[in-house]
This record gives C-alpha cells, structure tokens and sequence, in this order.
C-alpha cells in the first residue's frame, strides 16, 4: 500500500537540516513498491527527487513535486569461497551500519570507509571515497529500476564509470534509474589487503601501539580522525566536503608551486595534480567564517555548515563567495560535491 504524505517537512531528511517542505513525500521500501509507484498518478503527474540519507543534497527551496526516500532494507549472501564474500545489501541501509556488520563479520574492504554518512543505494552514485579506497574497489554489481520501463537492469564496475566522486547515474543517466540495491566482493581475513598509506591513519596506529591492525583497528582509526575534524551532521548540519579537490595539469600546478610552495597536493596519471581544496579555501582566508547562521566549519574548511537557523540559499551564496575567491588568488576553479536542488 502506498502511502504519501503532504507538505512534509524534509528537514529530517538532509543532512545540512534545512527545513524545507515537499508538496508530496513517499518511503519506498521494496523494489516492487517503486514499481507500483511509478504507475501511479502521483508519479506521473510531478517531478520527482529520490532521497537516500540526504548526505550530499543542498535544499534550496521548497520542492514542488513528489520526494521518494529510499527505505529498501536487507542484507543477503550471494555467494562465498575460502576467500571472499559476495554481499547484497538494499539501497536504503545506512552506509555506516553496513559497514560495522561486515567488519562484525569479518569481512575486508570497507573498513576505511567507515562513518561515512548517507544510504548504500546512494554510495555508488558518486563512488564514495576516504583514506585511500573508493566504493568502486569492492563494487560487484548493483541492480536499478529504470525510470521509464520500471525495469530491474544490473550494472557492473564498468557499466558505471566510476571516477573521482563521479558514476554514469551523476550524468549521463541522471535522473534516470533508482538503486535498489548494491552488491559488494569482501575479503575474508587473511586475503585483505589493508590500505594503510595514509600518514593520519599511520599515525592513529601508531600513537595507539598497533603494529599489525585488523580490519577493526582500521576502522577505529579512521572512525577518530573523521570524529577529530569533520562535525556531526546530527549536532552540526553539513554534506561533509561540499566541494571536490581540484584536478589541474603539471604546468599549472609548477607556477602554482613556486609561488605557494607549502602547497599539499596529489600527483595523479597523466601528468594531472589533485589539489587541496580545504588548504585553497583557508588560505583564501574563508576558515571558521559564518554568515546568515550558516559558514565554513573551523576545523574543516572543505565543509560548508549550518548553525540551525541557516537556509540553503544562504550557503549557495557562501558557496559562490568561496569560489570567486579561490579562482581570483589561485586561479583555480573549485566545483561542487554536492548536488544542488
Ligand atoms: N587542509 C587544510 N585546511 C583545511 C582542510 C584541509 O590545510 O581546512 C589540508 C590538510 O592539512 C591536508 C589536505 O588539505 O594537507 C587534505 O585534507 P584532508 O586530508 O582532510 O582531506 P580532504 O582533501 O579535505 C578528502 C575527501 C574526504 C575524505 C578525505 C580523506 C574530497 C572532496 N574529500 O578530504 O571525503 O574523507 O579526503 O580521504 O575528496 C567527502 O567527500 O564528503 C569527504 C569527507
């Protein structure tokens, strides 16, 4: 049975806790239901904004047509050798929560992606990524319903395009499929392949004495650093990096470099760099800066934040005042990571 609801107000439903309301608002808890709601007056007659967690939406307004949150739970077993595990789980399990019960498991691959926020049917939309590992290292496959069809369609690693914070769902098909569920390959102890190059989770281990980490301890780690400068959406709204790092080319990057020479950055393939974007915007002076109750987080200067009273459109101004600014001290153009509605 479907059930909307109007006039709901979303502000539980994005991270940044932006009070804005839906005309029309539906969970949708199984892939059948979505189904069915795609048949219904309802659908055909609005536009339409799926939710997972909410984690890298900016509400700027009011949304005049029908919002669906993705409530698809269930974890199941594919199949499994001595090594490894392949894992479904429904789109609209908490990230995080997936996380802990494949590590309770003891299962390999996520460990550094811990305490991410938002939905496992949203992870793969823009190949969530920390500490040196991206959604797309123990991606299998996921299942979509295609909007136009209603049509269950599988898509493996390569159908996806998986880039920097970038799947074929963010552009080519945007707008087009809903993920109802995710399936991932894990390790089982013993054949994982820790990622530990990162110096802050280096260095988490060491101050605890920990010489040879588990999947756990790994976790932990990342658990604290995350804690030490990135603020809880529950007490402080925020999407987390609001902007992606900055990719420029090698000639750009050594006048760059002579000129700001304690610049951090990232040498990719192709003779591209990946630069800091929270080391631009503080140096652009913006960190810990707040206006019309929303600013740029003290510890953090990538994450955009809302104090309680602020509104989205306030943070869409903040948002084009950081930009200009980078581009005229740096000449560097800074895009969003979060999607604008
Ligand atoms: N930095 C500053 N000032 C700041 C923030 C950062 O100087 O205010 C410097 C740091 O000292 C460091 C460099 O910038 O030298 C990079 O900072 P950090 O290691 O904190 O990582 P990040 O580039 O800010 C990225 C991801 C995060 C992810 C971390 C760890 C993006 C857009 N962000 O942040 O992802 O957790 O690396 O891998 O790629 C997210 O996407 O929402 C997110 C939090």
């Amino acid at each position: 049975m479907l059930e909307f609801s109007k006039a709901q107000s979303l502000r539980d439903y994005n991270t940044f806790g932006f009070d804005v309301k839906a005309d029309l608002f539906i969970k949708i808890n199984t892939s059948d239901e979505f189904q069915d709601l795609l048949k219904t007056k309802e659908w055909k007659e609005n536009k339409h904004l799926i939710l997972g967690g909410g984690s890298n939406v900016l509400l700027t307004d009011h949304f005049n047509g029908l919002v669906i949150l993705d409530c698809i739970s269930g974890i199941e077993i594919i199949e499994e050798n001595d090594q490894s595990i392949v894992v479904k789980c429904g789109g609209g399990e908490n990230w995080h929560q997936f996380v802990l019960y494949t590590l309770q498991q003891n299962w390999g691959g996520l460990e550094n992606l811990s305490l991410i926020p938002g939905t496992v049917g949203a992870a793969p939309m823009q190949n969530i990524g920390a500490y040196g590992v991206e959604i797309k290292d123990t991606f299998h496959s996921l299942e979509a319903i295609n909007l136009q069809t209603a049509e269950i369609e599988v898509f493996n690693a390569n159908d996806c395009q998986f880039g920097y914070r970038e799947s074929v769902f963010k552009h080519h098909y945007k707008g087009e499929y809903f993920i109802s569920s995710v399936t991932f390959k894990l390790s089982k102890v013993g054949y994982h392949h820790l990622h530990l190059d990162y110096g802050a989770i280096q260095n988490v281990l060491k101050d605890k004495h920990i010489k040879n980490p588990t999947i756990q301890d790994v976790s932990d780690a990342v658990i604290q650093i995350r804690q030490s400068k990135l603020p809880d959406p529950a007490k402080i709204g925020n999407s987390g990096s609001f902007f992606k790092n900055p990719i420029i080319d090698s000639a750009q990057f050594n006048k760059l470099k002579e000129e700001f020479p304690d610049m951090p950055f990232y040498e990719l393939e192709n003779e591209q760099i990946k630069l800091a974007a929270g080391w631009l915007i503080e140096k652009a002076g913006w960190k810990g800066h707040s206006e019309n109750g929303v600013g740029v987080h003290q510890k953090q200067a990538l994450v955009l934040v809302n104090y309680g009273e602020g509104k989205g459109k306030y943070i869409l101004n903040l948002a084009k005042k950081i930009q200009d600014s980078v581009q005229s001290k740096f000449g560097v153009e800074l895009s969003p990571e979060v999607n604008f509605i």
